[in-house]
């Protein structure tokens, strides 16, 4: 079965087409603000300029001929681009007279993580702009085990980047950064239970504006925020007595992430998983498989019931695939 996934919860639009066994085609047109954040209206008309070009694009590289379904992102995002990703995906299931599906965001980055990296039933940490969770399957639902109370790390990275004056998205930026840092300045590490939050966190950065070395302020807040996440990370291994780790979403592509988790994980006997890059962040392939997983379980999205949901949670996903 090949299925057609369109992503367009927040800043990238992609559209995909995957089968079984692999990702066929890929394209992606990224919106970039002129200046500040992601502003979701601007967001949502680069995503409706952009979506012709990226279907021929695709069809181009895969016959329209051989699509079997339509998947897109239903929720959660940003509800401007959420619509435009609905609307363009209820009319190729019309037109091309295909079932649609639509496929939760969160899940969506768990299930590619899965199928890239042959994890079997791994404690999730997904971060990313907007999101920050730890995530595991019970049975046949994912549960959110911890997650942040305030914005997510991807976001707490971009605020404190745009406060230098880097452009968005400054995660990348403050990665590098965070290399040259050698001093540690403490900011405040707040966990609590099983939850984190990182705004009090960037506040205390932004305040060594001017006291301290950029190199320094990234890397304090890295080495903190990070610890933070690995902690509760751990915790949600140690208490389900799983023994797998999976890494999704834009901000696990950073390094020194990746290395305090696996660090972790080599400490208590257990395997770190992270998929390519290009599937960590915001991609339609993402949609396109978990698309396909819930077709081929008896999932199918009728048009009518295919309005967006900008806060569409994992949990109320039934998973009754293995
Ligand atoms: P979601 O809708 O799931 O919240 P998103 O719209 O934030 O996703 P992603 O592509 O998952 O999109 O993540 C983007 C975020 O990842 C941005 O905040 C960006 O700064 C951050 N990011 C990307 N690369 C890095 C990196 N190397 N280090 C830290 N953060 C990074
Ligand atoms: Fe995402």
């Amino acid at each position: 079965m090949n299925v057609l996934g369109i992503e367009g919860t927040a800043w990238n639009l992609s559209v995909a087409v995957v089968d079984d066994e692999r990702v066929h085609a890929v394209v992606n047109k990224a919106y970039k603000p002129k200046e500040g954040g992601i502003h979701p209206r601007e967001a949502s008309q680069h995503h409706a300029e952009s979506m012709p070009s990226l279907l021929k694009k695709i069809f181009e590289l895969f016959p329209k001929e051989k699509i079997d379904a339509i998947a897109f992102s239903q929720g959660p995002g940003l509800g401007p681009c959420l619509r435009v990703t609905a609307t363009a995906a209820r009319l190729l299931s019309l037109k091309l007279s295909k079932p649609l599906v639509g496929v939760n965001h969160c899940l969506a980055h768990v299930e590619i993580g899965r199928w890239l990296t042959g994890a079997k039933n791994p404690v999730t940490l997904y971060v990313s702009g907007g999101n920050s969770q730890v995530i595991a399957r019970r049975r046949d639902r994912y549960r959110v085990f911890g997650e942040t109370l305030d914005i997510g790390i991807g976001n707490a990275l971009d605020k404190l980047a745009r406060k230098f004056g880097i452009p968005h998205p400054g995660g990348p930026k403050i990665e590098e950064l965070a290399r040259k840092g050698e001093k540690y300045y403490p900011l405040p590490y707040v966990v609590k239970g099983m939850d984190f939050s990182f705004s009090g966190m960037v506040t205390a950065a932004e305040k060594l504006k001017g006291k301290a070395r950029l190199e320094d302020i990234a890397y304090s807040f890295q080495e903190t925020a990070f610890a933070m996440l690995t902690e509760v990370t751990e915790r949600a291994m140690a208490y389900l007595g799983y023994d797998e780790m999976l890494l999704v979403g834009g901000v696990g592509a950073n390094e020194r992430l990746q290395e305090m988790l696996r660090t972790m994980c080599e400490d208590r006997n257990a395997k770190f998983f992270a998929p390519p890059k290009q599937f960590m962040g915001d991609n339609g392939a993402m949609i396109a498989y978990t698309g396909l997983l819930m077709l081929k379980n008896g999932f199918e999205t009728k048009i009518e019931e295919s309005i967006v949901k900008p806060n569409f949670r994992i949990e109320e996903v039934q998973v009754t695939w293995p």
